[in-house]
């Protein structure tokens, strides 16, 4: 997969650039935006080019493994699939495609709520390959429960209950281009609680979000499900305390890729509070503006347990469907091996706070 083709792509970067001019100026707007002036957006790269490594030397590195576990789910690396939408738009691959490459890259993806295909169509994909759902608990509590329930029913392992949408952010991009779920183009989740997806723009879709969501309803899905509940879109200490107090079983740190609230911190910078706080209560994942198997070190050595990596695995897919996704998941596999032994850790669990300044 990743041989390195004279004029192919090399990094995550090159495949995005291939892709710039490959979409359609409304999909494309939608992937790549943040929100506002897209303050947050640049700062979660720029974050993680404000830290540094420091490597040790002379510790045996000739066996390196960059498996690792998330929630007991044996993965091989410390990369997940994070949950996005519309990944049709993309490529006619979409959600099925993307679990195909997860499975056969040996890694765990997160499904959308605001996926192309079904849970079960997921599912039935890549079966036995392990999977998360992202809910967004929508107002429509009748759709939000058959949405779990065949979740649960597929054999999803995680519901990832993201908090930091109870609207779109403001996106500007999509204002400018006027971007809509084209034709042809199908949210079965939206449909379902209204009635179609074509046509509607993201501040219609999250419409259907339940913005007086708190943290009793939390409480209530967790005891509700039998399968672990994590919280995505946590930002401070003091939640990360309040979702382990109401049941969640792991955090996600995460701006939503900037697409939220612009003007908070990037959630690598946001990570060691968090970190600090649950004291190994639970697992805590980070995401936005992962590029690099160095960047991965760096969220290990400040308490990650793994990342979610977005925006590079729709690049994939728009570049060459699963096999692209799979390049995307493949090269940074190959990235972290490599400069886990540059650093002086054999494994995940070696990379410590040290590390990194
Ligand atoms: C196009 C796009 C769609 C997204 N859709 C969702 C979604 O449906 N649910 C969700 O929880 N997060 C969603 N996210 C946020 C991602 O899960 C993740 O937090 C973010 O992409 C990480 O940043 P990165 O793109 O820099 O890797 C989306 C992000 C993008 C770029």
């Amino acid at each position: 997969m990743i041989d390195g083709r004279v004029g192919g792509p090399v990094s995550l970067r090159d495949v995005e650039a291939l892709v710039a001019t490959k979409l359609d100026a409304g999909p494309l707007g939608y992937f790549a935006g943040g929100a506002g002036d897209e303050r947050t957006l640049a700062d979660n790269e720029a974050a993680f080019a404000r830290l540094q490594l420091l490597p040790r030397v002379l510790v045996d590195v000739s066996a390196v493994d960059t498996a690792t576990t998330v929630l007991g789910t044996p993965i091989s690396m410390p990369v997940i699939v994070a949950p996005v939408a519309l990944q049709r738009m993309a490529h006619p691959d979409g959600e099925p495609g993307m679990a195909r490459a997860a499975a056969a890259a040996g890694t765990l993806m997160c499904v959308s709520t605001l996926a192309t295909a079904t849970a079960r169509e997921v599912a039935e994909a890549a079966p036995g390959a392990p999977r998360w759902f992202q809910l967004y608990v929508l107002r429509d509590r009748g759709v939000t429960h058959a949405l779990v329930d065949e979740a649960v029913d597929c054999g999803y392992r995680a519901l990832v209950v993201t908090v930091d949408a109870p609207r779109a952010g403001r996106r500007e991009r999509d204002l400018r281009t006027g971007f809509a779920v084209p034709p042809g183009i199908d949210m079965p989740g939206v449909s379902a609680a209204a009635g179609h997806s074509v046509g509607l723009t993201p501040a219609d879709f999250f419409s259907l979000v339940d913005a007086s969501l708190s943290w009793k309803d939390l409480e209530a899905l967790v005891e509700a499900v039998e399968i672990p509940v994590l919280v995505k879109g946590i930002h401070t200490a003091a939640d990360a305390r309040l979702a382990i107090a109401h049941g969640a079983a792991g955090i996600v740190v995460s701006n939503h890729g900037g697409r939220q609230l612009d003007g908070v911190p990037a959630g690598i910078d946001l990570l060691e509070d968090v970190v600090q706080e649950v004291a190994g209560d639970v697992e805590v994942l980070v995401d936005g503006g992962v590029r690099r198997g160095t960047d991965v070190l760096k969220a290990l050595a400040l308490g990650a347990r793994a990342v979610l990596v977005g925006r590079p695995l729709l690049w994939g897919l728009a570049w060459d469907g699963e096999a692209g996704a799979r390049w995307v998941l493949e090269t940074l596999r190959a990235e972290l091996e490599l400069d886990l032994m540059l650093l002086g850790a054999a494994t995940p669990a070696q990379v410590v706070r040290a590390h990194v300044r």
